[in-house]
Protein backbone atom coordinates (compact mmCIF):
# COMPACT_ATOMS: atom_id res chain seq x y z
CA UNK A 1 0.00 0.00 0.00
CA UNK A 2 1.19 3.63 -0.61
CA UNK A 3 1.96 5.32 2.20
CA UNK A 4 1.50 9.36 2.26
CA UNK A 5 2.43 11.70 4.89
CA UNK A 6 1.24 15.26 4.98
CA UNK A 7 3.10 17.76 7.45
CA UNK A 8 1.93 20.91 7.72
CA UNK A 9 3.80 23.94 8.39
CA UNK A 10 0.92 26.29 9.83
CA UNK A 11 0.55 27.52 13.46
CA UNK A 12 -2.91 28.24 12.82
CA UNK A 13 -4.70 24.93 13.11
CA UNK A 14 -7.54 23.87 10.58
CA UNK A 15 -7.16 27.41 8.73
CA UNK A 16 -6.13 27.52 5.11
CA UNK A 17 -2.73 25.73 4.47
CA UNK A 18 -4.26 22.33 6.91
CA UNK A 19 -7.43 22.74 5.27
CA UNK A 20 -5.79 22.62 1.55
CA UNK A 21 -3.58 19.78 2.80
CA UNK A 22 -6.37 17.95 3.91
CA UNK A 23 -8.20 18.04 0.44
CA UNK A 24 -4.61 16.37 -0.84
CA UNK A 25 -4.71 13.74 1.90
CA UNK A 26 -8.47 13.02 1.36
CA UNK A 27 -8.00 12.85 -2.50
CA UNK A 28 -4.81 10.23 -1.76
CA UNK A 29 -6.89 8.54 0.69
CA UNK A 30 -9.56 7.63 -1.75
CA UNK A 31 -7.33 5.88 -4.03
CA UNK A 32 -6.34 3.43 -1.61
CA UNK A 33 -3.13 5.17 0.37
CA UNK A 34 -2.41 4.75 3.51
CA UNK A 35 -2.60 8.16 4.77
CA UNK A 36 -1.12 10.16 8.12
CA UNK A 37 -0.68 13.82 8.86
CA UNK A 38 1.58 15.87 11.15
CA UNK A 39 1.32 18.81 12.53
CA UNK A 40 4.93 20.10 13.49
CA UNK A 41 3.35 22.71 15.91
CA UNK A 42 2.58 19.75 18.31
CA UNK A 43 6.16 19.04 18.39
CA UNK A 44 8.95 20.23 20.07
CA UNK A 45 12.33 20.89 18.72
CA UNK A 46 14.97 23.61 18.39
CA UNK A 47 16.66 25.21 15.11
CA UNK A 48 19.61 23.78 13.94
CA UNK A 49 22.46 25.38 16.77
CA UNK A 50 25.23 24.92 14.13
CA UNK A 51 27.66 22.55 15.87
CA UNK A 52 28.30 21.14 12.80
CA UNK A 53 29.20 18.04 14.62
CA UNK A 54 27.13 15.84 11.94
CA UNK A 55 29.31 16.78 9.22
CA UNK A 56 32.21 14.88 10.65
CA UNK A 57 29.15 11.48 12.27
CA UNK A 58 26.35 12.17 10.08
CA UNK A 59 24.28 12.23 13.14
CA UNK A 60 22.56 14.91 14.65
CA UNK A 61 23.16 15.39 18.74
CA UNK A 62 20.17 17.41 19.61
CA UNK A 63 17.36 15.25 21.64
CA UNK A 64 14.16 16.41 20.46
CA UNK A 65 11.51 15.45 18.39
CA UNK A 66 13.17 16.33 15.02
CA UNK A 67 14.90 13.80 14.03
CA UNK A 68 12.51 11.14 14.60
CA UNK A 69 9.75 13.25 12.82
CA UNK A 70 12.36 13.72 9.53
CA UNK A 71 13.12 9.60 9.85
CA UNK A 72 8.77 9.38 9.88
CA UNK A 73 8.66 11.27 7.15
CA UNK A 74 11.19 9.63 4.90
CA UNK A 75 9.03 6.53 5.46
CA UNK A 76 6.67 8.00 3.05
CA UNK A 77 6.04 6.95 -0.36
CA UNK A 78 4.43 10.39 -0.91
CA UNK A 79 5.80 13.44 1.07
CA UNK A 80 3.24 16.39 0.84
CA UNK A 81 4.74 19.47 2.90
CA UNK A 82 2.64 22.62 3.36
CA UNK A 83 2.82 26.04 4.45
CA UNK A 84 1.63 29.19 4.57
CA UNK A 85 3.76 32.29 3.45
CA UNK A 86 4.77 33.75 6.42
CA UNK A 87 7.18 37.19 5.80
CA UNK A 88 7.77 35.94 1.89
CA UNK A 89 8.73 32.41 2.78
CA UNK A 90 8.10 29.38 4.72
CA UNK A 91 6.99 29.42 7.87
CA UNK A 92 9.43 29.17 11.69
CA UNK A 93 8.42 25.72 12.06
CA UNK A 94 8.62 24.37 9.05
CA UNK A 95 12.22 26.29 8.04
CA UNK A 96 13.24 25.11 11.13
CA UNK A 97 12.40 21.50 10.86
CA UNK A 98 14.42 21.73 7.49
CA UNK A 99 17.68 22.86 9.14
CA UNK A 100 17.63 20.04 11.42
CA UNK A 101 17.73 17.61 8.52
CA UNK A 102 21.11 19.15 7.89
CA UNK A 103 22.67 15.99 9.45
CA UNK A 104 21.08 14.31 6.38
CA UNK A 105 23.12 16.68 3.93
CA UNK A 106 26.35 15.86 6.01
CA UNK A 107 25.46 12.30 4.88
CA UNK A 108 25.22 12.82 1.32
CA UNK A 109 27.85 15.31 0.60
CA UNK A 110 30.60 15.07 3.38
CA UNK A 111 30.41 11.76 5.13
CA UNK A 112 29.28 9.95 1.92
CA UNK A 113 27.19 7.36 3.88
CA UNK A 114 23.93 8.27 1.92
CA UNK A 115 22.58 7.73 -1.59
CA UNK A 116 19.44 7.67 -3.13
CA UNK A 117 19.68 5.87 -6.22
CA UNK A 118 17.26 6.74 -9.50
CA UNK A 119 15.25 4.27 -8.76
CA UNK A 120 14.20 5.54 -5.08
CA UNK A 121 13.90 8.65 -6.50
CA UNK A 122 11.51 7.79 -8.90
CA UNK A 123 9.05 5.63 -6.42
CA UNK A 124 8.94 8.52 -3.41
CA UNK A 125 7.90 11.68 -4.54
CA UNK A 126 7.59 14.94 -2.83
CA UNK A 127 4.43 17.41 -3.24
CA UNK A 128 4.41 21.11 -1.80
CA UNK A 129 1.48 23.11 -1.05
CA UNK A 130 1.09 26.45 -0.06
CA UNK A 131 -1.45 29.31 1.09
CA UNK A 132 -0.44 32.97 0.45
CA UNK A 133 -2.87 35.91 1.58
CA UNK A 134 -1.82 38.60 -1.05
CA UNK A 135 -1.06 38.29 -5.31
CA UNK A 136 2.42 40.16 -4.55
CA UNK A 137 3.80 38.58 -7.60
CA UNK A 138 6.60 35.50 -6.83
CA UNK A 139 5.04 35.71 -3.64
CA UNK A 140 5.67 31.53 -3.33
CA UNK A 141 9.21 31.86 -5.08
CA UNK A 142 11.50 31.84 -1.86
CA UNK A 143 10.02 28.78 -0.75
CA UNK A 144 10.77 26.54 -3.63
CA UNK A 145 14.33 26.26 -3.23
CA UNK A 146 13.76 25.61 0.71
CA UNK A 147 11.43 22.84 0.16
CA UNK A 148 13.53 20.98 -2.59
CA UNK A 149 16.14 21.28 0.36
CA UNK A 150 14.10 19.38 2.54
CA UNK A 151 13.01 16.73 -0.53
CA UNK A 152 16.62 16.32 -1.50
CA UNK A 153 17.95 15.26 1.63
CA UNK A 154 15.07 12.83 2.45
CA UNK A 155 15.11 11.39 -1.08
CA UNK A 156 11.86 12.67 -2.74
CA UNK A 157 12.16 13.81 -6.08
CA UNK A 158 10.17 17.19 -6.24
CA UNK A 159 6.67 16.28 -7.97
CA UNK A 160 4.86 19.45 -8.32
CA UNK A 161 3.40 22.95 -6.16
CA UNK A 162 0.39 23.19 -5.51
CA UNK A 163 -0.09 27.18 -4.28
CA UNK A 164 -2.71 28.95 -4.16
CA UNK A 165 -2.90 33.35 -3.26
CA UNK A 166 -5.53 36.03 -2.70
CA UNK A 167 -6.97 34.29 0.34
CA UNK A 168 -7.30 37.35 1.11
CA UNK A 169 -9.15 38.25 -2.04
CA UNK A 170 -10.94 34.72 -1.80
CA UNK A 171 -12.34 34.75 2.12
CA UNK A 172 -9.91 31.91 2.85
CA UNK A 173 -9.13 28.65 0.91
CA UNK A 174 -12.89 27.27 1.21
CA UNK A 175 -13.91 30.81 -0.75
CA UNK A 176 -11.32 29.59 -3.78
CA UNK A 177 -12.96 28.34 -6.98
CA UNK A 178 -10.33 25.40 -7.76
CA UNK A 179 -8.22 24.82 -4.67
CA UNK A 180 -9.49 22.39 -2.32
CA UNK A 181 -10.95 20.18 -5.45
CA UNK A 182 -7.79 20.65 -7.31
CA UNK A 183 -5.85 19.58 -4.19
CA UNK A 184 -7.71 16.48 -3.88
CA UNK A 185 -7.57 15.09 -7.72
CA UNK A 186 -3.54 16.03 -6.66
CA UNK A 187 -3.57 13.31 -4.21
CA UNK A 188 -4.92 10.87 -5.89
CA UNK A 189 -3.14 11.37 -8.99
CA UNK A 190 0.28 11.16 -6.80
CA UNK A 191 -0.92 7.61 -5.30
CA UNK A 192 -2.25 6.15 -8.95
CA UNK A 193 1.37 7.31 -10.33
CA UNK A 194 3.35 5.46 -8.01
CA UNK A 195 0.95 2.69 -8.16
CA UNK A 196 1.53 2.56 -11.92
CA UNK A 197 5.30 2.04 -11.22
CA UNK A 198 4.74 -0.39 -9.26
C1 LIG B 1 3.07 36.26 10.28
C2 LIG B 1 2.38 36.25 8.94
C3 LIG B 1 3.10 36.64 7.83
C4 LIG B 1 2.49 36.63 6.58
N1 LIG B 1 3.22 37.02 5.49
C5 LIG B 1 2.65 37.00 4.28
C6 LIG B 1 3.40 37.40 3.13
O1 LIG B 1 4.58 37.73 3.21
N2 LIG B 1 2.76 37.39 1.93
C7 LIG B 1 1.45 37.01 1.79
O2 LIG B 1 0.93 37.01 0.68
N3 LIG B 1 0.72 36.62 2.87
C8 LIG B 1 1.28 36.61 4.10
N4 LIG B 1 0.56 36.20 5.19
C9 LIG B 1 -0.81 35.68 4.99
C10 LIG B 1 -0.85 34.15 4.96
O3 LIG B 1 0.11 33.60 4.08
C11 LIG B 1 -2.22 33.64 4.52
O4 LIG B 1 -3.25 34.23 5.27
C12 LIG B 1 -2.29 32.14 4.62
O5 LIG B 1 -3.34 31.64 3.82
C13 LIG B 1 -2.49 31.70 6.06
O6 LIG B 1 -2.61 30.29 6.12
P1 LIG B 1 -3.10 29.58 7.47
O7 LIG B 1 -4.60 29.81 7.58
O8 LIG B 1 -2.74 28.17 7.32
O9 LIG B 1 -2.39 30.26 8.58
C14 LIG B 1 1.14 36.22 6.44
C15 LIG B 1 0.42 35.83 7.59
C16 LIG B 1 1.04 35.85 8.82
C17 LIG B 1 0.26 35.41 10.04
Amino acid sequence: MIRVIGVSGSPHRHGNTETLLDAFLEGARGAGAEVEKVVLSTFAYTPCRGCNLCHRTGICVVKDDAVSLLERMAEADVLAVASPIYSMGVTAELKGLIDRAQYLWARRFVTNTLDYSPDHLARHRGVFLATAGSDWPGVFDASYPVVRALFSGLGFEYEENLVYDEMDRHGGVRGHPTALVEAAAAGRRAVETLEARQ
